[in-house]
């Protein structure tokens, strides 16, 4: 199964790109992960996409397009998904091509707060259901006080959220299979 991920986070040290790399690391035998670039994707503008999409945007639907699965890792700004996120969502929600329509996905998140991105996932999930997707229900992974659960080199160290990425791969595999 051919996953890709995207981390809603565009700085380099950022903890759900971190997450990320864990779960590419982890990835059962059967599953790789590639981690998609969204730094080049621009303000949605539908003026431009009536035009055509821009060369970030049609090189993303490409990588999706190709993908069987899709894993995304949501920061939480100001209580939701940062802007970034919903932006490139957006440019992905838009005709022609039902992108998402039956696409299975896995999220997750990590948060310097409490609530390890509950109230920022559960938005992603409300959009994701717009978008026609099947989401992964659970194991959910909510990386609450992320700055304690990755060295300083930036690995993983959290050996409970290492334990929910690969269950969370293995039922995102279960749900795939069901859903062809
Ligand atoms: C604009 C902004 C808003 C934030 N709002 C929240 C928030 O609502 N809840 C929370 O837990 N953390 C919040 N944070 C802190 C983030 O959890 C923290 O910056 C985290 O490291 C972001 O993810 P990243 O490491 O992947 O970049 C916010 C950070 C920023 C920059």
């Amino acid at each position: 199964m051919k996953v890709l991920a995207i981390s809603g986070a565009l700085r380099k040290d950022s903890y759900n790109t971190l997450a990320l790399r864990a779960a590419q690391k982890l990835a059962p035998a059967g599953i790789s992960i590639s981690i998609a670039d969204i730094s080049q994707i621009p303000l949605y503008d539908e003026d431009v996409r009536s035009g055509g999409d821009p060369a970030a945007v049609s090189a993303l639907k490409a990588q999706i397009h190709a993908a069987d699965a899709v894993l995304i890792a949501t920061p939480e700004y100001s209580f939701s998904m940062p802007g970034v996120l919903k932006n490139t969502l957006d440019w992905l929600a838009r005709p022609p091509e039902p992108l998402f329509n039956g696409k299975v996905v896995a999220i997750l998140g990590a948060s310097t707060g409490l609530v390890g991105t509950a109230r920022a996932q559960y938005h992603l999930r409300q959009v994701l259901q717009g978008m026609s997707a099947f989401t992964v229900n659970r194991p959910e992974i909510f990386i609450r006080e992320a700055a304690g659960k990755f060295s300083a080199t930036g690995e993983l160290t959290d050996e409970a959220t290492a334990k929910l990425i690969v269950e969370q791969l293995d039922a995102l595999q279960k749900l795939k299979a069901r859903v062809g």
